[in-house]
């Protein structure tokens, strides 16, 4: 899979097919912050394929495809699992459904942290392979040095602290972080070190609301809280969290639709006209002339 792949917009079953628009870049979306201040909140939303890209696009600043999709798309227990090609396949398709978000893509377990060479190898293939403009990365003060060597070598980063899901099995769970004040401490290091480190906005989630203010104020470059703030300089949410796929619905979710019910419903209905013979019906069956 490779972007050298262009939406064909005349067979895309988008109607009307969105209309190419100028881009956002990464300078643009870092540049939101400025002096500490954050006039326009930073739009992110997760995206893993065209057509879902599509829909979202006109309303985010940024998609980020991210490793969510392992539990998301391919019912695995956790993103650690997660391999660099479907990262990349999923990127691949989100830059040919947008035109205006930036593209940022999560770097999965295993493919970043065991030297800045890997991370760097493994960011360029992303890159390569999609067409999205920058990568994002889960750790913090243990990462500063890979996100320095990164983002020198021409890849953008977002930083990710607070509640790491790679991580998962040495957190045992993903339970709000920054309770205690050690934690706390920690969790505002962690994103400086990034910030320092040249990372263009830190993704903070699952963290004690007052801890994602200390952050906010701690960092130059826009924090995206889930699980955060709203006085962070951004909002990020699982696409499929807020359309209501999931019964499972977690505390910094707000649903906005109940598409699974939706989904289910429609499903039942054309189990029955299948069952009863009423479709199709003449309007969908091709007739002899
Ligand atoms: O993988 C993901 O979807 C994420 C966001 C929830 C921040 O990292």
């Amino acid at each position: 899979m490779s972007t050298t792949f262009q939406l064909d917009t005349a067979t895309s079953r988008a109607n009307p097919t969105p209309q190419p628009i100028r881009r956002l870049t990464v300078p643009a979306i870092r540049a939101r912050k400025q002096d500490g201040v954050t006039a326009e909140p930073i739009v992110m939303l997760t995206a893993y394929t065209a057509r879902q890209a599509q829909l979202l696009d006109a309303h985010c600043d940024v998609l980020l495809v991210g490793d969510s999709l392992g539990q998301v798309i391919y019912g695995l227990p956790s993103t650690v699992p997660v391999t660099l090609e479907m990262m990349a396949n999923h990127a691949a398709a989100v830059v040919r459904g947008s035109w205006h978000a930036v593209v940022v893509v999560d770097m999965p377990f295993g493919t970043y942290e065991g030297s800045p060479e890997q991370a760097f190898a493994s960011a360029a293939h992303l890159l390569k392979a999609s067409g999205a403009a920058a990568v994002k990365l889960e750790g913090g003060a243990a990462m500063a040095a890979t996100v320095e060597f990164v983002v020198q070598r021409g890849v953008p980063v977002i930083g990710h602290v607070g509640l790491t899901p790679q991580a998962v099995n040495v957190l045992g769970g993903y339970g709000a972080r920054g309770r205690t004040e050690a934690e706390a401490a920690k969790i505002v290091g962690d994103a400086r070190a990034l910030a320092d480190a040249g990372a263009f906005a830190i993704v903070v989630e699952g963290v004690v609301e007052p801890i994602a203010v200390a952050v906010t104020e701690a960092v130059p470059c826009p924090t995206i809280g889930i699980g955060a703030s709203a006085r962070c300089d951004g909002q990020v949410l699982v696409t499929e969290d807020l359309l209501g796929m999931f019964e499972r619905v977690p505390r910094f979710v707000k649903r906005y639709e109940d598409i699974a019910a939706l989904i289910s419903g429609a499903a039942q209905r054309y189990a029955a006209d299948v069952r009863n013979r009423t479709f199709p019906g003449p309007e969908q069956t091709y007739q002899a002339d």
